[in-house]
């Protein structure tokens, strides 16, 4: 008998590369940089400051000391307790280590909190762009997204009232960003306020995604864990990748009601088994002494963020609003083309520059591209004087 092939479930075949196209001009960049072209890489969210030094000393020592076994799925108390106090200090309500959940990233926190409050065939209310990531997470659980569009012309403003009246009898949850990614938006407390209570009234979950909680610039960013009191049916979720440049350690946490954390306690030891037990200890030293590096790292988004808006302003064509916060600029290319994917396939190939077309992050940012602050004023520079020199044929090549 010939040999039958074993298939793949409908998850994983869901899973096949729903944004392959969205990457496409990044993977190309990184094929021309390993070839020894001199590209620019504007595309990645990933911080380029290294750990702060600190930090990987702990860890270090941590790991000397043979803090190399299982730990509890829930997390490790320190860190826990680590988190616990942060989240005391900065919204003025006592936080206990109980209420958190530490994962291997953010995206692991994301992913289990769906599994757990999210059946196949359920829809969430997502305001867009969204981070790209997201998609991944809804199609692997067979979640359907219900988009509500920010306005792109008041800097990704969100409007609380378009949100819920998105809500219908199939919205499990309604799931928000703040500090956005990548708008770069900060929601309102008041409109945050405002959706807990509707989501509440209407037994729904909202869940709160904060990783870019400390890198705002010129408005301090307010946590849902601060903009409502009732916490029954919220759900936070925040991570050191991006505030510690962390990225690479796999540090991220949920708060949540106790049951549902019981519910992702439970998932995350028939998934995860638990999070490196050196690394929590790294990451619970980093949140009791980072104030220093992350205002540092902060400070340097925003002289980037300056310079790369006034030198935009400078260039026909292009438009860009400041973000508030975060890590990423979206650049209006609509007066060259509707296409950002266009736009970032010519700016690759007539400028070395690579981006994310706008469309990753839903249809709304069709006309735009994103542009990362994770690169020295220097090479910013440089991108913006290619730009400059090169405008007329990008314009050329997207025509
Ligand atoms: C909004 C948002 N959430 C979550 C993540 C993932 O974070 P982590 O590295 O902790 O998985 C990212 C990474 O880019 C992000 O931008």
């Amino acid at each position: 008998m010939a040999d039958a092939q074993p298939s793949l479930s409908r998850r994983a075949r869901r899973l096949a590369a729903p944004d392959a196209d969205v990457w496409r001009v990044h993977e190309a960049a990184l094929e021309r940089l390993a070839a020894g072209d001199d590209i620019i890489l504007l595309s990645v969210g990933d911080p380029d400051f290294p750990t702060p030094e600190p930090i990987k000393q702990h860890t270090l020592a941590q790991l000397a000391a043979d803090r190399t076994h299982y730990s509890p799925a829930l997390g490790e108390p320190a860190l826990r307790q680590a988190i616990a106090d942060l989240e005391t200090r900065t919204t003025g309500r006592p936080f206990e280590p109980e209420q958190f959940v530490i994962f291997p990233g953010a995206t692991a926190a994301l992913f289990t909190t769906f599994a757990c409050i999210a059946d196949s065939g359920a829809e969430v209310v997502v305001p867009e762009p969204m981070y790209i990531g997201y998609r991944g997470i809804f199609a692997a659980l067979g979640i359907s997204v219900v988009s509500v569009p920010l306005d792109a012309t008041r800097n990704f403003r969100l409007d609380p009232d378009r949100v819920i009246d998105a809500i219908n009898a199939n919205t499990c949850a309604v799931v928000l960003n703040t500090p956005g990614n990548p708008g770069g938006n900060i929601i309102a407390v008041e409109s945050l306020a405002r959706i807990a209570n509707a989501c509440r009234q209407r037994g729904i979950w909202l869940v709160c995604d904060e990783v870019y909680s400390l890198f705002t610039f010129e408005e301090p960013h307010i946590s849902l864990l601060r903009a409502t009191d009732n916490l029954d049916n919220i759900v936070v979720i925040d991570g050191l990748s991006k505030s510690h440049a962390m990225s690479g350690w796999r540090i991220g946490w949920a708060v949540a009601p106790p049951d549902l954390v019981q519910a992702l306690g439970d998932f995350s030891g028939s998934a995860f088994f638990g999070s490196c037990q050196f690394v929590q200890d790294g990451a619970a030293y980093a949140l009791a002494h980072d104030e220093p590096f992350v205002q540092k790292m902060c400070d340097e988004y925003q002289a980037r963020r300056d310079y790369l808006v006034q030198r935009i302003a400078g260039i026909d064509g292009l438009v860009c609003a400041p973000p508030q916060a975060g890590m990423f600029v979206m650049l209006d290319v609509s007066a060259i083309t509707a296409d950002g994917g266009r736009f970032a396939q010519a700016l690759l190939d007539v400028a070395r520059i690579s981006t994310i077309p706008g469309v990753g992050f839903g249809a709304t940012t069709r006309s735009y591209v994103r542009v990362s602050l994770t690169q020295p004023v220097g090479v910013l520079e440089e991108a913006c004087d290619r730009i400059n020199q090169s405008l007329p044929a990008i314009e050329a090549a997207c025509a």
